[in-house]
């Protein structure tokens, strides 16, 4: 048998004709970029994630470089990062003129850590971004003590938490702002590139609203450089119809998990990420911890089970980020990153499927 990471195809064709209508829709109205489907979206969004408000944008990419430019992020500030996420949350930080400056993580639930970032903060410090690895949340209290104390902007980087919660609040709700992505393997995925920005502050998003359209005012006169970061009218559409399906797909993902631990914890040679007390995992991705890395994947490709390594290199490491401390030692980061490995846990896949990726797991000696 072979497991695929992801097979996107068999979500469409689930609901297909569904799908077509809507595109048929969104094509007679010609409401294409932002407009009416993106506004939908912004409402049933917020509506979900416990009443924020929501602007609809291009990427998560865009939704981090908005969120910062509409805090007023920008050259001379410093902004901590977790080193242990995707390239993205610093890219942003540096794209907007700011440096990232990078934390380590937690040797157990792998999310950043209060300690090191603590140790950051200097009188250049304007935010910490937090970045729900996996899934799993970061500890939300300690940064929302941390950054008010210190007289920071708390970011949420919910690009791979849509689902997590924190004694039953959405993750997403606890910083000044927060960031999604819609990239298609996320759980609630467009058909292309999408993202958003929430919070619970109405006018930090109509500041994003206006960044996101190069901050053009209806008089025609620009506020700022900024860019074109609209949502597409389509995606809104899809996005909006998605969401309804949300909590079955979640739900369908904390099944595939549990199953996933259960087999994992019979196997002595991989550990599995711990999650936050009190809180929910959105399990984005399933990772696990091996032994070794190269034998584990090697396993897993006997097995027919592809894998990713979600990420090879940290974001410290990076060469891009050559420039911003490269050289500093992240003892933590370093050792997840260079062991780290993801398994196909969509929630398309057949129980066989399912019950192929538990016995690898179960089996690994
Ligand atoms: C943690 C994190 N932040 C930001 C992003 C960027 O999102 P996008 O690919 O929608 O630009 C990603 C994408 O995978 C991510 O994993």
């Amino acid at each position: 048998m072979n497991v695929p990471m992801y097979d996107l195809k068999r979500e469409y064709l689930a609901d297909r004709e569904a799908y077509l209508s809507l595109f048929d829709e969104v094509c007679r109205s010609a409401q294409f970029a932002d407009g009416v489907y993106a506004a939908r979206f912004e409402s049933a969004f917020g509506a979900y994630l416990g009443g924020m408000h929501a602007a609809a944008v291009n990427s998560g990419t865009d939704a981090l470089i908005l969120a910062l430019k509409a805090l007023g992020v920008g050259p001379g500030d410093e902004v901590i990062v977790p080193s242990a996420t995707f390239n993205a949350t610093p890219g942003a930080v540096a794209l907007t003129g700011a440096v990232p400056v990078f934390a380590d993580c937690e040797e157990d639930t792998w999310q950043i850590s209060p300690a090191s970032a603590r140790g950051l903060i200097t009188d250049k410090t304007k935010a910490v971004i937090g970045v729900h690895l996996y899934g799993g949340m970061f500890d939300v209290r300690a940064f929302r003590r941390l950054t008010r104390e210190a007289g920071l902007f708390l970011i949420e980087d919910c690009a791979q938490a849509l689902g997590a919660a924190f004694r039953g609040e959405p993750a997403g709700s606890f910083g000044d702002a927060a960031c999604f992505s819609f990239y298609p393997t996320k759980n609630l995925g467009s058909f292309g590139e999408g993202g958003a920005v929430v919070s619970a502050d109405n006018a930090l998003i109509d500041r994003v609203q206006l960044l996101k359209k190069h901050a053009r005012t209806p008089e025609g006169d620009h506020l700022a450089v900024s860019g074109n970061m609209r949502m597409h009218g389509l995606q809104g559409a899809i996005l909006t119809k998605k969401l309804e399906r949300l909590p079955d797909f979640l739900a369908r993902k904390a099944r595939i998990a549990a199953c996933y631990r259960k087999a994992a914890a019979q196997s002595p040679a991989l550990t599995v990420q711990a999650t936050e007390p009190g809180s929910v995992h959105a399990y984005h991705l399933f990772a696990v911890l091996p032994d070794d890395r190269d034998r584990f994947t090697e396993y897993l490709t006997a097995r027919g089970i592809a894998f990713s390594v979600q990420y090879p290199v940290p974001c410290h490491r990076q060469t891009a980020f050559a420039a911003f401390g490269g050289a500093r030692s992240l003892p933590v980061t370093e050792r997840l990153f260079s062991r780290v490995v993801t398994v196909p846990s969509y929630p398309y896949l057949t129980e066989e499927e399912i019950l192929a990726v538990a016995a690898a797991l179960r089996e690994y000696r």
